[in-house]
């Protein structure tokens, strides 16, 4: 029996390992987030049931190991220096000019990389296998971060190489999108936002806790490649395919150059698509290709001859804050903005900022009148950094006691960052619920933006979503500027929106804590709508990430009776409420048979059938070969002895949990 798990085991991460490249470092996946769950639990099963198998390059250990006491020290196997910056083209063509004097007119190549702007780390691999993470710390000497580093999905810990030991030195960062989740979270906790990608990033690898750091999803990306301190190869771009190769997540937009011309030309095109690339840089770093060329080149104290950082200029302006006023969102929540005297920031015109909350006022201590230094991130709406000086005659910000779209009270509930508008009725919230329904990757009406959503519900011809349906081309031609075309291409897409799959449509709902993914996973999960409507919370909490406080909010919302009677609307106006494709192959146990034998500590034979049903596992009586697994408790017995001979993996009650994610 031992070979069979051993073997299955082995398979399993073979195919973790895969699924982990072709999601995470080519963003190509072949499979579902659920099916990947699944089979990540079933490793974890199989290896808490055999921890003799147990090894730190499963992926299951990614997930987070002990907490530690402090971080230890480790030297650098050569020192870990800084670039010198360029600012603009003129002192990117004297770097050049430098290199091709000292280059003595001999041929050479650049190597033209986008300059993360994370935290660098070195990851040390003996025998292809993932050993050690050191932080940059002062240069010399960094911080021993491994048990943080292996939560990183993007740092393969197992790779194919002849390479007994080598070194991979890149930069952490997070995604823009995984930042901007996080500061969500936290003020949904009522815990102060990160200022940054970058700090975020630097926070989340240097906490105590590694499954901290595995929540905050940071990804890594390799920009050079040692062996005893010195370059591996005598080219630093096959450097770099090498490490494509043994699945690290090299930067897709770094291009080897033959010139300055190219290497400016690449400069100006990256600053760009800035806004584009999902994550912080702020520079191009150029390195000349040629390692023998390098080493002529050689250092000074602080950092090599044959590399330069061409530095963007930085996204911030400074203005002056004329007014604050607070805008109304869909879930109700105030959220403070910063009406500014505009002004030209790379490329584009700023006249708001948000400021988030009442804490973050505080934080900053902003006040009307004051000159900020504000900055465009990666985010859509620019943020303001701090204040420069304080206005002569400054004055306070007061949230509002009344919703300034209703009238109706505003009240901040304890623990809690936001303050909201109570009632549910109010015109902004609406207008946001119908902007949020029909958005790009909900409901995809195209053409239904703030203009005509602002019209539709100032004129009363709209007061909930399902209204939208019932919406006339009479009715759109009585509103200003929509011309017979525009009014039927918006009722045409109105209508082929009815046709948008169910976890669009649950997404669509509003309902709070229930976004996307969500959706797709409630959708998977029970298969239609209505099922998700009349569960109970401990029934929505037997599907894959909805634990008590997501399934508390799915239960309130549809027990409240204007939702009732809008679910009903919307079934009227023949919107999708069932979901075929997913539902049996989507559960974390689909395709997998369970016999269960003898008394489990605390769930009846019953309620173990029904949660692995739940799960879209199979229940049956009697162990043959088909059977995945046995459960077993107390006093188990012929069907134990049976499944033992045919090598079936046995699982306890708590394996069996942990297999269904409870
Ligand atoms: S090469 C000697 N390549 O920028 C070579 N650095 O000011 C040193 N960085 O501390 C690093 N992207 O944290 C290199 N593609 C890239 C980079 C990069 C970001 C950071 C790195 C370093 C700093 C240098």
């Amino acid at each position: 029996m031992g070979q069979h798990v051993q073997e299955k085991i082995a398979a399993l991460r073979d195919e973790l390992r895969k699924h982990e490249y072709l999601y995470y470092v080519l963003d190509k996946p072949e499979i579902s987030d659920l099916e990947y769950d699944a089979m990540m639990r079933e490793l974890q099963a199989l290896e808490a049931a055999h921890p003799e198998f147990l090894t730190l390059d499963s992926p299951t250990q990614r997930v987070g190991g002990k907490p530690r006491e402090g971080f230890v020290k480790v030297r650098h196997s050569s020192a870990m220096l800084s670039l010198d910056n360029a600012l603009n083209e003129a002192e990117l063509r004297d770097f050049d000019r430098r290199v091709r004097d000292l280059l003595n007119g001999e041929p050479f190549q650049y190597v033209a990389e986008v300059k993360l702007d994370g935290l660098s780390m070195a990851a040390r691999f003996e025998e292809g296998q993932f050993r050690l993470a050191v932080t940059r710390g002062d240069g010399a000497e960094g911080e021993d971060v491994t048990d943080n580093a292996r939560t990183i999905r993007t740092l393969p810990l197992k790779v194919p190489t002849h390479l007994p030991r080598f070194e991979v030195r890149g930069e952490v960062v997070m995604l823009q999108k995984h930042f901007a989740q996080l500061n969500e979270e936290r003020e949904r906790q009522g815990l102060p936002r990160y200022v940054n990608p970058r700090n975020s990033a630097a926070g989340s690898l240097r906490v105590l806790e590694p499954s901290i750091t595995a929540a905050r999803k940071l990804e890594f990306f390799a920009y050079l490649l040692l062996v005893d301190g010195r370059p591996a190869y005598d080219s630093h771009w096959e450097s770099l395919q090498a490490l494509q190769q043994m699945g690290f997540k090299v930067n897709p937009n770094n291009k080897r150059v033959n010139d300055v011309d190219a290497l400016y030309a690449f400069c100006q095109k990256i600053e760009t698509r800035r806004d584009d690339l999902g994550y912080e840089i702020d520079g191009v770093v150029a390195k000349v290709d040629s390692i023998p060329q390098q080493e002529r080149l050689g250092w000074t104290a602080k950092a090599p001859r044959w590399a330069i950082a061409f530095k963007f200029p930085a996204r911030q302006e400074e203005t002056v804050v004329e007014n604050i006023i607070v805008q109304v969102g869909r879930t109700g929540a105030l959220t403070p903005v910063a009406k500014l005297k505009p002004v030209f920031v790379s490329g584009v015109t700023v006249s708001n900022a948000t400021l988030h909350n009442e804490d973050e006022i505080q934080r900053l201590d902003v006040q009307i009148g004051d000159t900020v230094l504000i900055e465009r991130s990666g985010d859509v709406i620019p943020k303001v950094v701090k204040v420069v000086r304080q206005g002569i005659d400054r004055r306070k910000f007061e949230m509002p006691k009344q919703c300034p779209e209703c009238g109706s009270d505003v009240v901040r509930a304890e623990g809690e960052a936001a303050s909201r508008c109570l009632n549910s009725n109010c015109p902004a919230r609406l207008k946001e619920s119908v902007l949020h329904f029909a958005a790009r990757g909900v409901m995809d009406i195209d053409g239904m933006g703030d203009v005509l959503v602002d019209q539709l519900v100032d004129r009363g011809l709209v007061k909930n979503i399902a209204d939208l349906y019932d919406l006339t081309l009479e009715q759109f031609l009585t509103l200003e500027r929509m011309g017979e075309k525009s009014a039927t291409k918006i009722r045409d897409n109105i209508d082929r929106s009815r046709q948008q799959p169910l976890p669009r449509v649950l997404n669509g709902l509003g309902i709070p804590f229930v976004g996307e993914r969500t959706a797709q996973i409630l959708a998977d999960t029970f298969g239609d709508l209505d099922r998700i409507a009349t569960a109970d919370a401990d029934t929505l909490q037997s599907a894959n990430e909805v634990g008590p406080k997501v399934a508390e909010s799915i239960r309130r919302f549809f027990a409240e009776e204007h939702n009732q009677a809008l679910v009903e609307r919307l079934r009227t106006a023949r919107l999708t409420f069932t979901h075929e494709a997913k539902r049996i192959e989507g559960g974390p146990l689909a395709g997998k048979v369970f016999v269960i034998t003898g008394t489990l500590p605390s769930l009846s034979r019953d309620e173990a059938k029904a949660k692995i049903e739940a799960a879209g596992g199979k229940v049956t009586d009697s162990v043959s070969k088909k059977t995945t697994y046995l459960v077993a408790g107390e006093a188990a017995g012929s069907k134990l002895t049976k499944a033992q001979q045919l090598g079936i993996p046995v699982l306890d009650q708590q394996a069996l949990l942990d297999l269904i994610g409870q």
